[in-house]
């Protein structure tokens, strides 16, 4: 029996019961299943980065309006499809204060979290053009992605970044936009899992292919101006929010507001079609929509038929919480810049006691702190670290399943961490790395 943080008996029976063949192989919701049990029978706390949730109060002038929208009578109306007008207009500001970029309210669609705007994307987009019919993933990813393609029955690609940063990424993707078979490239930036943005060097690779390829770039913002390296936070002030939107018109961002605003509970967020886009003319949609231009299909053939718009009394939420950073009452990240502060000091807890970050740089640049940060230990595969790591206390999710090749590499969120559970992190981790000498 050994001396473990968390009691060895009590965690190797829960893993027994829990039927998981590897804690290290589970998902993000059967770990957490399993951690409950064990924090419920032996009283003591994980340090838990499994599951990447908002840990702040909601954006509180989001809530306001929307309790007073509810008040007003808005439940009892369906709203517009393409979102009400005072949003849409909020949005287009959103993209020029933030991003420096032009789109005309038009293109600006609020849709049931970005999880349901990707839904909208897969299934218009790769209808486009026939036999252009899949996306390309530039891993490592939000595995959910990649479960929307499958379940529209829709074939993808993807390659893990992490050998082809900077100008290698130019050949990279070429060899996949080559084959004629890609209608559209995603990627999160920052992304989840790793945390690494793309440099302006990268952003123009990917919007010049995009171009000469005819592919859209759908790039997932949902952890928009959270790389706080640099101060994206002053409205209509550089430095904005690097984007793929600055290199191409081929693209459509989608914006979550769940990390920004903590507001994941309302489930919205935005899809901004560019102009040109929007008002593009593909013969091919005529097999799946009455309309072959893409900004209507969108609208009103994939949105309508998904979920007929997005709820009402939380569109005026997304409203007033846009209106308050465009007009500088409020600080867009001021509150999650929390994230930041904790992630440093985790990241050094683990690199003095052993522990490599997978995912460093940017360029010449290490990585920013942020919502996540990737890690290994010498010796361990992350599976097998994982399995470890439940002993001492710590839960987290494995690389493995978000495309990346990094196999010694575990995935840490760091919002639900608490400042209280440093000292313990830091024993937990103390106590792993004597056990474990490199
Ligand atoms: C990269 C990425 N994209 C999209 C989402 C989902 O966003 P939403 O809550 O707006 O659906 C998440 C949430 O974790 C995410 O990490």
């Amino acid at each position: 029996m050994k001396a473990t943080p968390i009691d060895y008996e009590v965690v190797s029976r829960k893993i027994r019961e829990s039927g998981l063949a590897s804690v290290g192989k589970a998902s993000i919701r059967e770990i957490k299943k399993l951690v409950d049990g064990i924090e419920a029978e032996t009283g003591k706390r994980f340090i838990r980065m499994e599951m990447g949730v908002p840990g702040l109060p909601p954006l509180q002038v989001g809530v306001e309006a929307e309790i007073e929208a509810l008040r007003q009578g808005v439940a009892a109306i369906y709203p517009d499809i393409h979102g009400i007008p005072q949003l849409k207009q909020e949005i287009s500001r959103f993209v020029k204060l933030f991003l420096d970029i032009g789109v005309e309210p038009t293109g600006c669609i609020p849709t049931v979290g970005s999880m349901q705007g990707s839904f909208a994307v897969f299934i218009t987009i790769n209808r486009m053009v026939e036999g252009r019919d899949r996306t390309l993933f530039i891993d490592p990813g939000f595995p959910v992605h990649k479960q929307q393609c499958r379940v529209l029955g829709q074939p993808f690609e993807s390659f893990d970044v992490y050998e082809y940063r900077g100008q290698k990424l130019r050949d990279k993707l070429e060899s996949y936009l080559k084959t004629g078979r890609i209608s559209s490239i995603l990627y999160s930036n920052p992304n989840n899992p790793s945390w690494i943005c793309f440099t302006e060097e990268e952003l123009q690779i990917i919007g010049e292919l995009a171009t000469r390829y005819d592919v859209v770039v759908l790039e997932d913002l949902a952890y928009i101006t959270m790389d706080f390296r640099k101060d994206y936070s002053v409205p209509g002030q550089p430095p904005f929010q690097p984007t793929v939107a600055k290199y191409t018109d081929n693209y459509i961002l989608m914006i979550s507001s769940s990390k920004v605003f903590s507001y994941a509970g309302q489930r919205i967020g935005m899809m901004v079609i560019s102009d040109a886009l929007f008002n593009r003319q593909a013969p091919d949609l005529k097999r799946f929509y009455v309309s072959d231009r893409l900004g209507y299909a969108m609208i009103f053939g994939t949105v309508y038929s998904l979920s007929s718009g997005t709820c009402h009394s939380a569109q005026y939420a997304l409203t007033a919480m846009l209106k308050a950073v465009n007009d500088g009452k409020v600080i867009i990240n001021e509150a999650v810049t929390e994230y930041g502060r904790k992630a440093k000091i985790m990241k050094h807890l683990f690199t003095n006691n052993g522990f490599r970050i997978v995912y460093d740089t940017d360029g010449a640049e290490p990585i920013a702190d942020g919502f996540y940060f990737t890690f290994s230990y010498p010796g361990f595969s992350g599976e097998e670290l994982l399995n470890e790591l439940v002993y001492y206390g710590i839960s987290a999710i494995s690389l493995a399943i978000t495309g990346s090749e990094r196999l010694e590499g575990i995935r840490a969120c760091v919002s639900l961490v608490y400042r209280e559970q440093f000292p313990d992190l830091e024993a937990r981790l103390k106590k792993f790395h004597e056990d474990h000498p490199v």
